[in-house]
C-alpha cells in the first residue's frame, strides 16, 4: 500500500497526527452518545489513509496509532502486572434495607449530623472483567486485568484494540501519570452473532457475554481480540498524579473529557429515595439495554470522605453493590429429552414454551441429573419458573404445582440411551445415567476413536485427534474397524485438502504396522469404563488370547458363575470394573463390532516370559518420561520379566531406567551408585523379550 504521492517525513509525520486525532474523534463519536459525522466509508478510507502512510514510513507510526486496533502478532504467554493501588471488590447488598444499613455506616464512621446529606453516585454493575489502564503522558502505556487484585496480567496489546479505549488522552488537565479501571464488556448483539458464529464452524459457545469478553480479552492473539468489538466504561481509578480532587462526579466528569466512556444512566442521588429508585427503574429496563448488567453500584461522591472511611477486607467502605435478583419468568415444559455426551452422560434437558428471560429467548433449560428431576418434580405438562442467573444456560427453579394439568404422570428417566438403544447404567453414588455402548454409540463415537488411536492404546502415527476428527466429520471412519479398511475402500483420501500421495501412503504404511498390537493395548483401546492401562494388562496376563478373554466376558454375564468369579478373582480387579465389563459386553452390537475388529485387527497373544526370567530378582525403578511406552506399559513388562518396580530409590535398587527430564532421582542413584540406564539401554537389556 502506498500513499501514491510523495510525502517528505515531516509531511508524514504531521499527517499521521493529524489522522490519529482524526480516527480517534470518531471513534468516539461513533461509540458515545452523540451521532457519527461520517459514514463508515469514509471512516474505513481515514484509517486507509493512514495505513498507507504508515507503510511508507513504518519509523513514524506513533503509539497511539489507530493501526494497532487491529491487534499484533500472537505471543507465548501474558506478562505478570503488579497494580500499584490493588484493584478492589465490592461488598453486596441484596435488599433496599442493606442499602440503608450501608448509608447509616456511612454516616456514623464520619460522625455526620442529620442535617448533613451524603450524595452517592449511582451506577449501572455491568456485568464483564474489570481493567486497569494506565497513562504515562497522556498516552497509554499499560492495560492489565485485575488478577487476584494485586497482581494481574499485562494485557496491553488486545486493550489497544478496544476502539472505546482512548490510545492518547486529549485535554489540557491531564494528569502526569492516570490508571483509569473499568470494565470490559461485550454488547448482547455482538456476543449472539459471535456465538452463531461459533456453532457454525462446530465451535463450543460461550455461556454469557461476560464469559466472551473474558475469553476475547485473554487471546495470545490480539488478532481476533480485535475482531471481537468489545467496549469499556471508565468508572474507577487507581494510582494518580496528582491525586484528584473534589468529586467521584467530578472526576467522571473529566474521565469523558479526557476521552473515555463513561455510563450514561449514572446519577447523582442526594436522598436514599432516589438512590433506591434509581435501583427499581434499572431493574426495570434491565432488558432493554443492550449489555448485561448485574446490579446498581453506589459510591460516596465526596473524595475526602471516601479517604477517610477507607476499606475493609479487599472492598472500600465507601461504596456498595445492590445486586438485582436473578431474571426470572413462567413458561411450560413441552418435554423432557435426554441428551447423551461425548463420554455417554445422560443430561435431561426441559424443552420449553420460548419465553425472553433477561433480554433473551429461552426455549431450554437443563435439569442436570435423575436427582433433579426427582427433587423438583418436574414433568411434562408442568408451568415453571425458569431462571437466568448469569448464565446462558437458564435453570428450572420451580414447580408452579397450582397450574399441573390434571393426570399429569411422574417423569420416568430411561434406563436405555436415546442415541443408540443400549442400556444405560447408574453406578452407586453417582448421579449420572451413562451408556454402556461406547463403541457404537454416535454420541460417544468421535471421542471413542480419539482414545482409540491414543499413545497408550493403537498408537498409530499420523492418525491423530485432527485427523480422527476430520475423518469422522467426512464420514470415512465411523468405528475402529473402518480404521483397518480405509485402504481397501479407496477413497481417494489424497484429493482432500492437505493431503497428498505420499502422506496418505504413509498413514496406511503405519496403520498397517499396527494392525496387530498386544493384547493389553487392545483391551484397552476398547474404552471400557474404568479399564485404563494398568487393568488391561491385568486382563491380557490372565486371559491371554482375544478368544477366552471375550468368551470369558460373555459368560461373566451370569452373577455367580465361574467366569464371574474368576474375574473377580483377579488382584486389582474391583466389583465396579467388573461390572462395567460385563455390561460393555453385555450388548450383541457391540459383540459384534469387537469381533470384526479382532479379525481386522487381530491382537496378539499374551506371551509369558520365556526361560529364565532375565529380570528375575531385580528391582527396577522408573523416572522421566518414556519415549516408547508409557511407565505403565514398561512397569507392566518389567513385572513380566520377573523384577519388582518401585517408586524410590533405595540401596536396594538395582536399575534406575531413566527417561527424559530425570529429575531428583538420577541424583540419588548416582549418589547411592545404583546403575542407571537410558531409555535405549533398557530396550537392549530386554530386548527379545516380548511378554505381550
Ligand atoms: S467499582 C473500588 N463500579 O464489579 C472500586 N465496579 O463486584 C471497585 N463493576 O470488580 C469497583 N460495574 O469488575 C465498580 N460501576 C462499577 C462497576 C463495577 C461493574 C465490577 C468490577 C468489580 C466488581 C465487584
Amino acid at each position: 500500500m502506498t500513499t501514491g504521492e510523495d510525502l517528505t517525513a515531516e509531511q508524514a509525520a504531521a499527517e499521521l497526527a493529524r489522522l490519529a486525532a482524526e480516527i480517534a474523534r470518531h471513534d468516539r463519536l461513533y461509540h458515545g452518545a452523540d451521532a457519527p459525522e461520517i459514514s463508515d466509508g469514509d471512516y474505513d478510507a481515514l484509517r486507509r489513509r493512514n495505513n498507507a502512510v504508515e507503510t511508507q514510513f513504518p519509523d513514524l507510526i506513533r503509539p497511539d496509532s489507530p493501526s494497532h486496533r487491529v491487534g499484533a502478532a500472537p505471543s507465548e504467554a501474558f506478562d505478570k502486572v503488579t497494580h500499584s493501588k490493588p484493584m478492589l471488590s465490592l461488598g453486596n447488598a441484596f435488599d433496599s434495607h442493606e442499602i440503608g444499613e450501608f448509608a447509616q455506616r456511612v454516616r456514623r464512621f464520619l460522625g455526620l449530623g442529620d442535617d448533613q446529606t451524603v450524595d452517592l453516585v449511582a451506577e449501572p454493575k455491568i456485568d464483564g472483567l474489570s481493567a486497569s489502564l494506565r497513562y504515562e503522558a497522556g498516552q497509554f502505556t499499560l492495560g492489565a486485568t485485575r488478577g487476584d487484585g494485586r497482581v494481574g496480567e499485562d494485557i496491553t496489546v488486545n486493550l489497544r484494540t478496544l476502539r472505546d479505549l482512548p490510545l492518547r488522552l486529549i485535554g489540557d488537565d491531564l494528569p502526569e501519570l492516570l490508571e483509569v479501571r473499568g470494565e470490559v464488556y461485550m454488547a448482547r448483539s455482538d456476543f449472539e452473532a459471535l456465538n452463531a458464529q461459533r456453532l457454525a464452524a462446530d465451535e463450543p459457545p460461550f455461556a454469557n457475554p461476560r464469559n466472551a469478553a473474558a475469553g476475547s480479552l485473554r487471546l495470545l492473539d490480539s488478532k481476533i481480540t480485535a475482531s471481537r468489538n468489545l467496549h469499556f466504561f471508565a468508572y474507577a481509578w487507581g494510582e494518580v498524579t496528582p491525586p484528584p480532587e473534589g468529586a467521584h462526579w467530578d472526576m467522571l466528569e473529566r474521565f469523558k473529557r479526557w476521552g473515555f466512556m463513561v455510563n450514561p444512566l449514572t446519577r447523582r442521588c442526594s436522598t436514599m429515595d432516589q438512590a433506591l429508585a434509581f435501583h427499581g427503574d434499572l431493574a426495570a429496563r434491565r432488558a432493554e439495554l443492550p449489555y448485561d448488567i448485574d446490579g446498581v453500584v453506589y459510591k460516596v461522591d465526596r473524595l475526602d470522605w471516601q479517604d477517610r472511611l477507607g476499606m475493609v477486607s479487599r472492598a472500600p467502605r465507601w461504596a456498595i453493590a445492590y445486586k438485582f435478583p436473578a431474571e426470572q419468568a413462567q413458561t411450560k415444559v413441552r418435554a423432557i429429552e435426554i441428551q447423551v455426551g461425548r463420554t455417554g452422560a445422560l443430561t435431561p434437558v426441559a424443552r420449553l414454551e420460548p419465553i425472553t428471560v433477561g433480554g433473551v429467548v429461552v426455549s431450554n433449560a437443563t435439569l442436570h441429573n435423575q436427582d433433579e428431576i426427582v427433587r423438583k418434580d418436574v414433568r411434562v405438562g408442568d408451568t415453571v419458573i425458569v431462571q437466568r442467573a448469569g448464565d446462558v444456560i437458564p435453570q428450572v427453579v420451580e414447580v408452579v404445582v397450582d397450574l399441573r394439568p390434571k393426570h399429569s404422570l411422574a417423569y420416568v428417566f430411561p434406563d436405555t440411551c436415546p442415541v443408540c438403544g443400549s442400556r444405560a447404567e447408574r453406578e452407586q453414588g453417582e448421579a449420572v445415567w451413562r451408556c454402556t455402548g461406547g463403541l457404537i454409540c454416535e454420541a460417544q463415537a468421535v471421542e471413542r476413536l480419539r482414545h482409540f488411536v491414543s499413545r497408550d492404546a493403537f498408537d498409530i502415527e499420523g492418525l491423530g485427534e485432527k485427523q480422527i476428527e476430520e475423518f469422522w466429520k467426512a464420514g470415512l471412519i465411523r468405528n475402529p474397524v473402518d480404521i483397518f479398511t480405509l485402504e481397501a475402500r479407496n477413497l481417494a483420501i489424497e484429493e482432500r485438502p492437505g493431503w497428498q500421495e505420499t502422506s496418505v501412503s504413509n498413514l496406511f504404511r503405519a496403520i498397517e504396522a499396527r494392525r496387530s498390537v498386544s493384547l493389553g493395548r487392545f483391551i484397552h483401546a476398547l474404552g471400557i469404563r474404568h479399564v485404563g492401562e494398568t487393568t488391561a494388562q491385568l486382563l491380557a496376563k490372565t486371559y491371554e488370547s482375544w478368544g477366552k478373554f471375550l468368551n470369558r466376558m460373555q459368560a461373566a454375564r451370569m452373577p455367580e458363575g465361574d467366569a464371574y468369579e474368576g474375574l473377580m478373582d483377579i488382584d486389582g480387579i474391583g466389583p465396579k470394573m467388573a461390572e462395567t465389563l460385563v455390561d460393555f459386553f453385555a450388548e450383541p452390537r457391540t459383540i459384534k463390532l469387537v469381533a470384526e475388529l479382532a479379525e481386522a485387527a487381530p491382537p496378539l497373544d499374551y506371551v509369558a516370559p520365556s526361560g529364565p526370567a532375565p529380570l528375575a530378582g531385580k528391582t527396577i525403578v522408573f523416572t522421566g518420561g518414556l519415549e516408547a511406552m508409557t511407565r505403565a506399559e514398561a512397569k507392566a513388562r518389567a513385572e513380566s520379566l520377573g523384577a519388582k518396580v518401585t517408586g524410590s530409590i533405595s540401596k536396594a535398587t538395582d536399575y534406575l531406567v531413566a527417561g527424559a527430564d530425570a529429575g531428583s532421582k538420577a541424583a540419588k542413584a548416582r549418589e547411592l551408585g545404583v546403575a542407571t540406564l537410558n531409555e535405549a539401554e533398557w530396550f537392549a537389556l530386554i530386548a527379545g523379550q516380548d511378554s505381550g
